[in-house]
């Protein structure tokens, strides 16, 4: 039988690929590369699509958190030393953004329900040099950030979404993106909206920060050979942005797919041992990850492996017990830490077939 990958890039982009050749073409033919008019094209159509009145094309998405934290700190809204919160449930590039500015991460524990962190578990990690909450809408589904928004300003802290995972989700009627003072996305090729490569952009409605944004991102300046910052090398380039602009017309379409797949898992998958994801707000979650739990979680993997079915595992190690983290070792964090034991990620994007879906819900219902 077919093996179902966990993701099928070549299926998924294949779609595309007339409309990302023309892309690419008329990049290669126009002779300019970087900084041109289809990296500014595609921040105007992605500004507008999440409704903010800026978008900055980076290099990849954890720049993009880099250089919002940067930023603020070219802004004094924070200095070296200063502590961020970010969630102990999520990819390294969170933390490691706010360790490679010389300020703090600290970890909090996420809802064993939304996986995202959890709000109730803030306060306790508030001190004075607390300057700012990283919210990363993890596997898609927005943060809790209604409560989020109310701690952010009990304490003046800086409220950031990390959207690499959200593309095109929606909360209380706004995009993702357009919740907080700043957002970071990855358009890494994985992701809802993805590139051919690495490529990220931040979005905001800040003109001071995303003046300040723009011009750390290339080199510290926004005049040629003169830099007032001591910025970075990170902008999306003309190819990524051309593929980026054919991306973002499927993107709402692609979602509902996304989305329909998902509720077609909750509705089919019946087995006690299995755990499905709990979603608040059919809007809020895009499903970039469609993410189960059970506590016998690696015998299912291989199981559904025997069947030719590949999941993954989204993450098998907290941020705060990987190597690069050693001083934390000793920190516990419960529920981040059950979590890393017992989440498998389903096969789940647009250019899944019905058959493979079928396939998928059959064999998660007669393992026992
Ligand atoms: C939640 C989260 N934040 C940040 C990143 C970093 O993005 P990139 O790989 O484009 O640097 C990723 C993506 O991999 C991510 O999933």
């Amino acid at each position: 039988m077919e093996p179902i990958l966990f993701l099928n890039l070549q299926r998924e982009n294949g779609r595309y690929a007339s409309e990302f050749k023309g892309a690419v073409s008329r990049v290669i033919d126009s002779g300019w590369y970087i900084l041109g008019e289809e990296k500014e094209k595609f921040e105007k159509e992605f500004a507008a699509y999440c409704g903010t009145t800026h978008c900055i094309g980076v290099g990849n998405g954890l720049d993009a958190i880099r250089l919002i934290l940067m930023g603020y700190m070219v802004q004094g809204v924070m200095q070296e030393g200063d502590e961020i919160i970010v969630p102990a449930n999520s990819f390294i590039a969170t933390a490691l953004a706010v360790s490679q500015c010389g300020l703090k991460p600290v970890f909090v524990d996420c809802d064993i329900h939304t996986y995202n962190i959890d709000p109730t578990l803030i306060l306790k990690k508030v001190s004075s040099k607390t300057k700012a909450i990283i919210a990363v809408h993890l596997y898609g589904q927005v943060a809790i950030m209604d409560e989020l928004r109310v701690i952010a300003r009990q304490y003046d802290l800086k409220l950031i979404e990390d959207a690499a995972q959200a593309h095109g989700a929606i909360y209380e009627g706004k995009k993702a993106g357009s919740l907080a003072d700043a957002a970071a996305f990855s358009f890494y090729p994985v992701k809802n909206l993805g590139a051919l490569g690495d490529a990220g952009a931040i979005t905001t409605n800040d003109d001071n920060l995303s003046e300040i944004v723009r011009a750390l991102s290339n080199y510290g300046s926004d005049d040629k050979y003169i830099h007032k910052y001591k910025g970075l090398n990170s902008r999306l380039d003309e190819i990524q942005a051309a593929i980026l602009s054919v991306r973002l017309r499927y993107l709402d379409q692609d979602n509902r797919r996304r989305i329909e797949i998902a509720r077609y898992y909750s509705e089919n998958i019946k087995n006690p041992q299995i755990i499905l994801p709990v979603v608040d707000n059919a809007e809020s979650h895009v499903f970039h990850q469609y993410v189960i739990r059970s506590s016998r979680r690696d015998r299912l993997r291989r199981y559904l492996l025997d069947k030719g079915i590949h999941t993954q595992i989204h993450y098998p190690l907290s941020i705060h017990k990987q190597e690069a983290y050693s001083k934390l070792k000793n920190i516990v964090i419960p529920i981040a830490e059950c979590l890393q034991e017992e989440v498998l990620s389903l096969p789940l994007y647009p250019s899944l077939k019905s058959e493979e879906i079928h396939r998928i819900v059959e064999a998660l219902n007669q393992f026992s």
